[in-house]
């Protein structure tokens, strides 16, 4: 494949299949890793860019500011820099080191907020206030705003369940993380339209509120919606069949096995994503296709997830979760 753009890179990401023990479901991972910035973001931040240019939101040498757990801000500073914009991401002490010194290399700011949080907490609220009162007051300004905003939703229902829908054909089950909803709900939108009857399912952390939870900090980076922040206005409720929670403990040290057993270095919340379908698929009969779509890669949590200090420290070093895995696949 030859390209002269590297957004031209975007999408059409590899599924990997791995294969139950106790039933004959065929289980199709998507990695979304395989994006040019790492994850699925790339999708969503380069159709946000592209819309707000259509319809004069975004006008030629303006600034791109945007709140982030990093992974967006990754898309935005990839256009950014082949579009010639500015971008600066707002985020707290929560994003990754790998993810921070990406946005850098690629010409991005970094404004960081959440001062006197502690180590497990998420500042959202006060991270998407800042990215939108900079927005205000820096000339030719764009805020995105992910969590409402449907172009984050539209652009995976036009590209990933498209691509989904091509090679697989009729998908029973479909699994992802939630946070804005743009990728569960967006790619939903689109199964949905091919077979009414795919299920959606969606899995947040533990202390997350999207699903009414009691909210309490937790590790798992950019997904879920800790407590305080308000509702993503793209969530679409009416397409989520069922929702899960997934530990921290369960999330990396899936993410841990999965290197071991697979070669396959998946992100935080993709570990929680599968570890949560895998245990709701095992208790499947019969046959069908499920989907995990999984969002980034393990090469931006090497700093925590993989590293076993941290893992101890945090006290998230769990060995019957590799026992459970073991059971089902
Ligand atoms: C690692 C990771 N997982 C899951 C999500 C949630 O995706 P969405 O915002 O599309 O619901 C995000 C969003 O930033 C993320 O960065």
């Amino acid at each position: 494949m030859i390209v002269n753009k590297i957004t031209d890179l975007i999408g059409n990401t590899p599924l990997f299949e791995i294969k139950m023990k106790n039933n004959d479901w065929k289980v199709f991972l998507k990695l979304e890793k395989f994006n040019p910035g790492g994850s699925m973001k790339d999708r969503m931040a380069l159709n946000m860019i592209e819309q707000a240019e259509k319809d004069g939101r975004l006008k030629p040498n303006g600034t791109i500011i945007e709140s982030s757990s990093g992974n967006t801000a990754i898309g935005l500073a990839i256009a950014s820099a082949i579009k010639g914009y500015k971008f600066i991401a707002v985020v707290d002490h929560h994003a990754s080191k790998e993810k921070i010194d990406m946005i850098k290399a690629y010409g991005g700011k970094i404004v960081t907020v959440g001062d006197g949080y502690k180590a497990d907490e998420v500042a959202v609220v006060e991270r998407e206030r800042t990215a939108k009162k900079m927005a205000n007051e820096i000339e030719n300004a764009f805020f995105p705003n992910q969590a409402d905003n449907f172009d984050n939703r539209s652009a995976y229902t036009d590209t990933l369940a498209k691509e989904l829908v091509n090679e697989l054909g009729n998908i029973d089950l479909f699994y992802a993380a939630i946070g804005t909803g743009g990728s569960s709900c967006g790619t939903a939108l689109g199964l949905k339209k091919y077979n009414q009857n795919t299920l959606i399912n969606v899995i947040e952390p533990v202390g997350s509120i999207l699903f009414g939870g009691k909210g309490q900090p937790y590790f798992q980076s950019g997904t879920g919606n800790p407590i305080d922040a308000p509702i993503p206005k793209i969530i679409d409720y009416s397409i989520i069949d069922n929702n899960f929670y997934a530990r921290d403990d369960e999330a990396f040290n899936t993410c841990r096995y999965l290197a071991k057993r697979f070669g396959l270095l998946v992100g935080g919340s993709a570990g929680g994503v599968i570890y949560k379908a895998l245990e709701d698929i095992n208790k499947k009969n019969g046959s069908g296709k499920a989907v995990i779509l999984l969002c980034d890669g393990g090469e931006k949590y090497l700093n925590n997830v993989f590293n076993d200090e941290w893992m101890k420290k945090n006290n998230l070093i769990n060995k019957n979760i590799v026992k459970q895995l073991e059971k089902w696949i």
